[in-house]
């Protein structure tokens, strides 16, 4: 992936925090590789796990990280970007991901993809691995849709492992009393923490070893407060300081949009 002009500008060979980067060029920082290794965790174990951390922090980084490492002809992925599309949605997502045509009354449905979700380890010797993006956005009907799906062979087993990615929103929904019963599954939760100013600038010195020092901190600085306000760079940054860049970014969250 060829650098943006602003990046080659400042010497760095990428473009640092852009959307498309591959799975092995992440900066492995130390809330990643925790974050990557309770996913694996969840896995193996056939378990639920929860990823919260704020907008932005790496979560689905995380994921991506994960998942480009498991062995795609013994997982099977199902991956969930936005579940807002009800309970039916939940499982009819998990049929045709499973390869069957969605059956039209629910509880057909229901049936059809908890067989289905039994029979892909049972029969094919795949471990299904069901992860759901944006969590937090999960109905309380739907969290209790999941909850029925982990009861596997007279609940002693979970027919998949799940991973729940969401916001911070999503720990203080899952503790309230209605869904003690899908709380008490949740075998690791773990909140990933943003990158701070060192964590970007080792990130971006990997990126140009020639460049470092004071401005390496600026850029660092100016990359990090973007990356948690989501401010778009400004036009021109290649031709200024990253200071300067930085402080036309600073300030009202409004103007930085
Ligand atoms: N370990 C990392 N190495 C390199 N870049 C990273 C890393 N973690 C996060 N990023 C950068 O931050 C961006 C945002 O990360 P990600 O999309 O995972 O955030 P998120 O927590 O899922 O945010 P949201 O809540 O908005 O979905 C990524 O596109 C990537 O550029
Ligand atoms: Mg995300």
């Amino acid at each position: 992936m060829a650098a943006a002009p602003w990046a080659s500008h400042y010497g760095l060979k990428r473009t640092p925090f852009g959307k498309t980067i591959p799975a092995k060029d992440l900066y492995t920082r130390q809330a990643h590789s925790e974050a990557v290794a309770r996913i694996n965790f969840c896995v193996v174990e056939s378990a639920l796990g929860v990823i919260t951390g704020d907008v932005g922090a790496g979560k689905t980084v995380s994921v991506r990280a994960a998942v480009d490492a498991l062995d795609r002809t013994r997982h099977q992925i199902i991956y969930i970007a936005n579940p807002a599309f009800g309970t039916r949605g939940l499982y009819v997502t998990i049929v045709r991901a499973l390869g069957a045509e969605p059956r039209y009354l629910k509880a057909e449905l229901m049936a059809q993809a908890a067989d289905l979700l039994a029979a892909e380890a049972a029969e094919r010797h795949r471990r299904v691995v069901l992860i759901c993006d944006e969590a937090h956005l999960l109905a309380p009907a739907q969290l209790e849709e999941l909850r029925l799906l982990t009861n596997g062979d007279m609940d002693s087993t979970s027919p998949f492992a799940g991973i729940l990615i969401g916001q911070p929103t999503l720990n203080r929904q899952l503790r309230m009393g209605v869904f003690a019963a899908l709380d008490q599954r949740i075998a690791t939760r773990f909140t990933i923490k943003p990158m701070d100013i060192g964590e970007s600038a080792a990130y971006l010195a990997l990126m140009s070893p020639a460049f470092s020092g004071q401005w390496l901190v600026k850029l660092a600085t100016l990359l990090t407060f973007r990356q948690h306000s989501r401010c778009a760079l400004q036009p021109g940054f290649g031709s200024r300081s990253p200071s300067e860049a930085a402080s036309d970014c600073i300030g009202p969250r409004s103007n930085a949009q």
